[in-house]
């Protein structure tokens, strides 16, 4: 059972010298989203049409070489899934399939990303596919792809920017996936018979991100609304050394907790090798992750994560065939996010044979 109250400090100081391991499509409409622009009364609420955007533009093979040339806009490389989303790009977006890939790696950095995709819109690309790595200050750039006759997709995360500027989002909808998790964390302390306080130490993600945003909002409602405690609150920017940073300067605080609501795998894994190196046994705590990478499952199948909030990266072929819809002619729907859904005990055994990643 999951819910031994420590006071971290004097076990942590106790052990501080000790070696820590290494660990390694449904459509829905915008009013679900969580992120910024729900409330912007010019956001669709009928995503099976996506028809009253005002945007026309459509994916063409304008210098007639048989292809469609896509500049993706990357965010960089900071986690498991971020390879995983890359590698199903690469993977998809070649000429067999009736694409050429312009790639740029924004390396986590904002501003670098808007310059990359105004490189990509002076290089002629036919479409951009722009993984957005903070949703803020994207206008004027979306504008720039419009008024040079680039269609613009984005993928991943969303942006709080008008519809008339984008073709269609495709990706996960990271308020609800925190939802699920926060629902998950609900009725599994209910079913434990846990009467402690819970204490949530939340490791976050890139901040400005839709992916930290809907995730964090989730927990933010949540966390009052159960009477839970949030105990420490820090961004590990989506990797596992800086999770694993921002755990080990709490748990030298010495604060009680009991639940770890970590925003990727990643910085789970960060997480897990501090408590270890503190000498703590990650499996006295409650240990909610997102993403679903391979090494991750596992770990919810050795019992050492409890729940993982699914989030597909392997959005390269779903992305293609909207591209080739809208190329076609058809209607496409202005939001679609990914089929995800929950990892726990009960179904991680099935869910890493096929899982993601290492
Ligand atoms: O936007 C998706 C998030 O970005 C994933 O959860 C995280 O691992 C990645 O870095």
């Amino acid at each position: 059972m999951k819910h031994r109250m420590i006071v971290a400090g004097l076990a942590g100081l106790a052990a501080l010298s000790l070696v820590g391991c290494s660990v390694g499509s449904e459509v829905d409409d915008a009013t679900s989203t969580g992120v910024p622009d729900t409330s912007d009364p010019s956001a669709s609420t009928d995503a099976s049409t996506g028809t009253d955007s005002g945007y026309t533009l459509t994916p063409k093979d304008l210098d007639g070489d048989g292809l469609i040339t896509v500049g993706f806009a990357q965010v960089g490389a900071e986690s498991g899934w971020r390879t995983a989303n890359t590698d199903s790009y690469k993977e998809y977006f070649v000429e067999e399939n009736g694409f050429k890939l312009v790639f740029a790696d924004a390396n986590q950095d904002a501003d670098k990303q808007k310059q990359d995709v105004r490189d990509l819109i002076s290089q002629g690309v036919e479409l951009i596919d722009l993984a957005p790595v903070t949703d803020s200050g994207w206008e004027p750039v979306l504008q720039e792809a419009k008024d040079a006759g680039i269609p613009l997709i984005i993928s991943d995360r969303q942006l709080s920017v008008p519809e008339d500027l984008y073709l269609t989002y495709f990706g996960g909808d990271m308020r609800a996936e925190g939802d699920r998790v926060v629902d998950w964390i609900k009725s599994y302390a209910a079913d434990q018979g846990i009467t402690d306080p819970i204490n949530v130490v939340h490791l976050q993600g890139t901040m400005g991100s839709s992916a930290q945003k809907g995730r964090s909002e989730a927990l933010s409602v949540g966390a009052p609304a159960n009477d839970w405690n949030v105990v420490y609150e820090q961004t590990g920017e989506f990797t596992q050394a800086k999770g694993q940073e921002v755990m080990e300067s709490f748990l030298q605080q010495g604060k009680d907790f009991n639940v770890i609501y970590s925003e990727n795998d990643d910085m789970t894994y960060g997480a897990i090798d501090a408590l270890v190196a503190h000498g703590l046994d990650p499996k006295d705590y409650i240990i909610a992750s997102f993403d679903g990478n391979k090494s991750a499952v596992q770990m919810v199948v050795d019992g050492t994560i409890d729940v993982i909030g699914e989030c597909d990266p392997l959005l390269g072929p779903q992305v293609g065939e909207l591209i080739k819809q809208a190329a076609a002619g058809e209607t496409i729907a202005k939001i679609t996010y990914s089929t995800e859904g929950l990892i726990d005990s009960t179904n991680a055994a099935d869910k890493v044979t096929t899982a993601f990643g290492s």
